[in-house]
């Protein structure tokens, strides 16, 4: 959750820190520090609040002289968001200072030790014990300290290490939380994530769980947990710093949302060939589809939603069973899951830690596992025995938006794939799903283009409460609708399949109670329409998504936003759009920080 940066070169390092700081921003918000090694001593600046703030106390980095350091920008899980509890943190002898990403497990009976040997801690964080574990067993070798120290962790961690005994070194280890290393000219870096590391270079290595790394201004090494030397890959990065900028929105959410024409097309367009869909990453062959007899779709967030969605195209074509579980239900459920079982698994990030944990429950069950992961190299990515990448690019914003629905793209390219090789489509029907693929990117463009008189819409709609309402894929839709309303506006917002509305909850309905119908399921749309008709009759508001030409609906609604006709199997992925800008415009009305919203992280690393 938290996000993590170093630097070590032979420029001023706290610019550089701060810098990466910002672009990591997303990954937790509520406390930043830096430590910067000058002179012999390390020096600790730490704020409770935005990077804005410790930008501001050590202006810009100016305040803070020396050439290399380690950076943090905290999403509490131990001990308030106050400056004592920020990080860096610092050893008694004041010999290392360290950031971490992560939660030490066993922080407390290891504090209780160490307290007992005399050490003494100055924050609540699980993360001070880490930095009095490694003065406890530095002997001279820092190297050999950080393992010894690592070998005592529970619990995941990406742990950056500054000390005062190498003034052109620093240190890294890795356990189930990201950590990148960026190769510059005459300096190098490490970050939580590569976003952090393109405006410097696009060369990284991605550190893998239990490796150390030593980073001077000239050379990177990397060692396995035993302390073995080892070669890594280098990787090169594929987008361009201006894919990480705003680019002259006002908020990255909003540059996201207007990305999604050309980020499901980049997750769609280089799987068609000659009129058919190549899923080159997913070997499995029609015998091997035949033998599964279940999909579990596991996830968390909107990616949970967006195996709602899911489940409803690959139903509906292949005629598999699919259950959609949230990922911190299903590790903990002794899942039916055996070598029968296909499991797709959806992350952004690749890195959420639910997720991951319900990944290798199902796997060590026997299930086959098909990642769909948007971060490269992550490592959702690296444990599924598949991967299909959605290709979204970076997404900075902490509530997704084309980050889900490029997940959408994908999930119908597997669904529509697979229920070929099954032979469970015929070759009509295959070519229509595909050629309806081939139209979304452009349907997109059409939404985004019809929808621009939604911020007085939102006005209008933006109450204390919201209730959205859908019927199948419509419901899948307006659970995501809800979620981001919740996320970015702090408005009240329940979901509801809209016919189950009469089983008690139409109780809140009347006129200070506007409802979002999803109304894009061409085979449900009378269905629907019966329970805005209900509603309305109980006094409510109601905003419906509806296809264009839906004569019928604007005769009951109040306000009607359009989205272009497509197959009702893959309408999703074009109604969420009024409804992120439906979030996004509200949120902006109340003043909200979008971009940031208050107790979220994008990148949810802990259970
Ligand atoms: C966080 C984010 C959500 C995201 C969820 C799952 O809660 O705020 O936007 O949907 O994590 O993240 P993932 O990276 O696994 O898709």
């Amino acid at each position: 959750m938290c996000g993590i940066v170093g630097f070590t070169g032979s420029r001023s390092a706290a610019p550089v820190l701060l810098k990466g700081l910002g672009q990591l921003e997303y990954r937790g918000y509520d406390s930043a520090g830096i430590a910067v090694l000058d002179g012999g001593s390390i020096r600790v600046e730490k704020v409770s609040g935005r990077i804005a703030k410790l930008c501001e106390k050590t202006r810009d980095g100016a305040a803070v002289p020396g050439v290399i350091g380690i950076g943090h920008t905290r999403w509490a899980t131990h001990g308030a968001p106050t400056d004592v509890n920020a990080h860096p943190h610092l050893s008694n002898d004041g010999r290392f200072a360290i950031v971490h990403n992560g939660i030490i497990e066993n922080y407390l009976a290891l504090r209780d030790e160490l307290i007992a040997d005399g050490y003494v801690f100055e924050s609540e964080t699980d993360t001070e014990t880490v930095v009095h574990l490694l003065e406890h067993y530095y002997d001279g070798d820092i190297k050999a300290a950080v393992m010894k120290t690592a070998a005592r962790l529970e619990g995941s961690y990406a742990l950056g290490i500054l000390c005062t005994d190498a003034p052109d070194t620093l240190y890294v280890v890795r356990e189930a939380s990201p950590l990148i290393l960026g190769i510059g000219v005459g300096e190098n870096y490490f970050a939580s994530d590569v976003t952090a590391l393109v405006s410097h270079t696009k060369n990284v290595i991605y550190l893998e769980d239990g490796e150390i790394a030593r980073l001077t201004p000239a050379s990177i090494t990397v060692c396995d947990c035993t302390g073995r030397e080892i070669q890594k890959p280098i990787s090169r990065v594929t987008w361009n710093v201006e894919a990480a900028e705003k680019g002259g929105y006002e908020h990255f959410m909003l540059k996201e949302i207007m990305e999604q024409p050309a980020a499901v097309k980049a997750a769609l367009a280089p799987r068609f060939r000659d009129g058919r869909i190549r899923l080159d990453d997913l070997e499995l062959t029609a015998e091997e589809l035949r033998q599964v007899n279940k999909i579990i779709i596991t996830a968390c967030g909107s990616a949970y939603y967006a195996g709602c969605s899911g489940r409803y195209a690959i139903e509906k074509l292949c005629r598999i069973p699919v259950q959609v579980e949230l990922a911190s239900e299903l590790r903990y459920s002794d899942p039916m899951v055996d070598e029968h079982t296909l499991v797709l698994v959806i992350s952004q990030s690749g890195e959420t830690a639910d997720t991951i944990a319900a990944l290798k429950e199902c796997r060590s069950r026997g299930a086959k596992i098909l990642g769909i992961v948007n971060v490269v190299g992550s490592t959702i990515a690296k444990l599924a025995d598949y991967t299909l990448y959605t290709w979204a690019g970076p997404e900075i914003a902490v509530a997704t938006t084309k980050g889900y629905t490029t997940q959408l793209a994908v999930l119908y390219l597997f669904a529509v794939c697979v229920a070929e090789k099954l032979g469970r489509i015929g070759a009509e029907q295959y070519r229509n799903a595909v050629r309806a693929l081939q139209s979304l990117p452009k349907l997109l463009q059409q939404t985004i283009d019809m929808n621009y008189q939604l911020p007085s819409v939102a006005s209008r709609y933006a109450s204390r409460s919201l209730f959205f309402i859908g019927r199948n894929t419509d419901y899948a839709v307006a659970l995501e609708g809800a979620l981001k309303m919740k996320e970015i506006s702090y408005l009240h917002a329940e979901s509801y399949a809209a016919g189950e509305l009469k089983h008690g909850t139409i109780a809140l309905i009347d006129e200070n109670q506007p409802v979002i119908a999803v109304c894009c399921n061409e085979a449900l749309a009378e269905k629907t329409l019966s329970n805005i008709v209900e509603v309305k009759a109980r006094g409510a508001k109601v905003l419906a998504v509806a296809f264009r030409g839906n004569k019928g609906i604007v005769s009951q609604a109040d306000d009607v936003v359009f989205i272009p006709r497509i197959d009702s199997i893959f309408s999703a992925a074009l109604a969420v759009v009024p409804l992120q800008l439906l979030a996004y415009y509200a949120a902006k009305e109340k003043g909200c920080d979008i971009d940031k919203p208050k107790n979220l992280a994008k990148s949810v690393t802990v259970e």
